[in-house]
């Protein structure tokens, strides 16, 4: 599938963010943990949530999706290999720990890497095996066990790895007796994570210096839980206004709280904004100004809003410098920002102040953005969601027609992306 836009156009109007696709999946994920019925209301309609409803229907799970509405119950683990998935994610690996919670024994796929880095899983491995899982590795498949239940442990990530501290937790929950998790990420999806399963029965609490504390439960009954608007599509918004002058965008639901290093990435490259009650207003600019940006875990920048920040810096006078520290290879879709008439080198080198852990590895983590460039439609293709939200955005501001294919890969995470960019004024179309 494939969008044509014929960019330029001026966007002005309000666009509502929907429910966080990084919490959406995990609490789905989550309700494995109880046989009693789970409502997630602000659910978004997305393709990343579509294979996750597929893994959890695979081992027993009853899902019916009304609206923004998910209603999932799981009675009882039906099936404890997720052998048959359709289509792939990152989400199988978290299941390890609500299945040999509820039957001792688990079985998912290896995911391999992706386009933007080789993404290993050795922390969540790691943190299990603390638990007392025993893992077992073949060609395709994690085999797990913990015949006599998981017990409670202290567990050091070695890197606050959102996904291994999701892992820990929602494996922590029914084990025996205490988990410490030190080192933990603690980014707004994870710290919603844990109210739900607060909600739910658990006993879990965060403490300073990313310790969270869990005592385990025997057992953990239903919930409803309103899912928190998705700060990357926010960022995605707010960037995709503020890179031309004409726009205007009100962007629904956009929470101050989880954008605040973003807002004030925004202020220091002359960029405005205005908070209101219920959502934050993005005016476009047009003497934005260069700055440096190096991204990180929680509170740090986040490596998602790197692509969209970088589209907005090739609008800024100046020569900015980006330091990506979390993932090692997430500077692919720079080349296509080139075609466009970016003026954009990628190195390999650190270029921040940062501890990083591609020091020396020749990975190309840094780039050094000089603006500002108009831009010009093209023929693109999407390398991942974030990337070819950020495509999209490029080929929205740019003049010209710009074709981009791939484009279930930017449906994996945004929902109705186009339907709601026409509103807002956009010549997009879908085919
Ligand atoms: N890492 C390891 N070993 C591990 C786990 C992670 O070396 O066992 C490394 C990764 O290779 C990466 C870094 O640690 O270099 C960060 O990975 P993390 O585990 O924190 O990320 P994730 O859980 O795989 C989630 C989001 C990403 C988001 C990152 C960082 C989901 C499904 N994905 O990934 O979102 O970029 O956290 O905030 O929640 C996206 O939405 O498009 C996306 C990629």
């Amino acid at each position: 599938m494939k969008f044509i836009v014929n960019g330029g156009k001026k966007l002005e109007g309000e666009i509502e963010v929907r429910g966080s696709k990084n919490a959406a999946t995990k609490m789905m994920v989550a309700s494995l943990l109880t046989d009693e019925e789970c409502v997630l209301e602000n659910f978004p309609r997305i393709g990343d949530a579509e294979i996750t409803k597929e893994l959890c229907e695979l081992v027993g799970s009853e899902v019916k999706n009304e609206g923004h509405i998910l209603r999932i119950k799981t009675p009882n683990i039906t099936n404890f290999r997720v052998t048959q998935l359709s289509r792939r994610n990152r989400i199988p690996i978290l299941a390890l720990g609500p299945l040999l919670a509820r039957t001792g024994k688990a079985e998912v796929p290896i995911l391999g890497g992706d386009k933007i880095g080789p993404r290993p899983v050795d922390i969540h491995l790691e943190a299990l095996k603390a638990l007392g899982a025993r893992i077992e590795t073949d060609e395709n498949y994690y085999h797990a066990e913990a015949p006599q239940g998981l017990k409670g442990a202290k567990i050091h990530l070695r890197y606050p790895s959102v996904g291994a501290t999701e892992n820990t937790i929602l494996a922590a929950v029914l084990a025996k007796g205490q988990t410490m998790i030190e080192n933990s990420a603690i980014e707004p999806e994870i710290v919603e994570l844990i109210l739900m399963l607060q909600k739910m029965g658990a006993v879990i609490e965060t403490g300073s210096d990313r310790r969270i504390y869990i005592e385990g439960v025997n057992k953990l009954k239903g919930v409803s839980h309103r899912i928190l608007p998705d700060r990357n599509e926010a960022v995605s918004f707010a960037s995709l206004a503020l890179a031309h002058p004409n726009n205007r965008i009100k962007v629904v639901d956009a929470r101050q709280s989880d954008l605040i290093t973003f807002l004030n990435a925004v202020r220091r490259i002359g960029g405005e904004y205005k908070v209101e009650n219920d959502g934050i207003v993005f005016f476009g600019a047009s003497n934005l100004s260069a700055n440096n940006i190096e991204t990180d875990t929680h509170p740090g920048f986040m490596t998602d809003w790197q692509q969209p920040f970088v589209i907005l810096l090739t609008q800024a006078k100046g020569t900015s410098i980006i330091h990506e520290t979390v993932y090692e290879d997430r500077f692919g879709y720079i080349e296509d920002l080139n075609l466009m008439g970016a003026n954009i080198k990628v190195f390999s080198k650190c270029l921040g102040e940062l501890p990083c852990r591609f020091a020396g590895n020749g990975q190309p983590h840094s780039a050094v953005v000089s603006g500002p460039t108009p831009l010009s439609g093209r023929n693109l293709k999407v390398r991942d969601l974030r990337a070819g939200m950020a495509h999209l955005t490029a080929a929205l501001i740019a003049e010209g027609k710009s074709v981009i294919e791939g484009v279930e890969e930017i449906d994996r995470g945004y929902e109705d992306i186009d339907g709601r960019l026409k509103s807002l004024g956009a010549d997009i179309e879908r085919r």
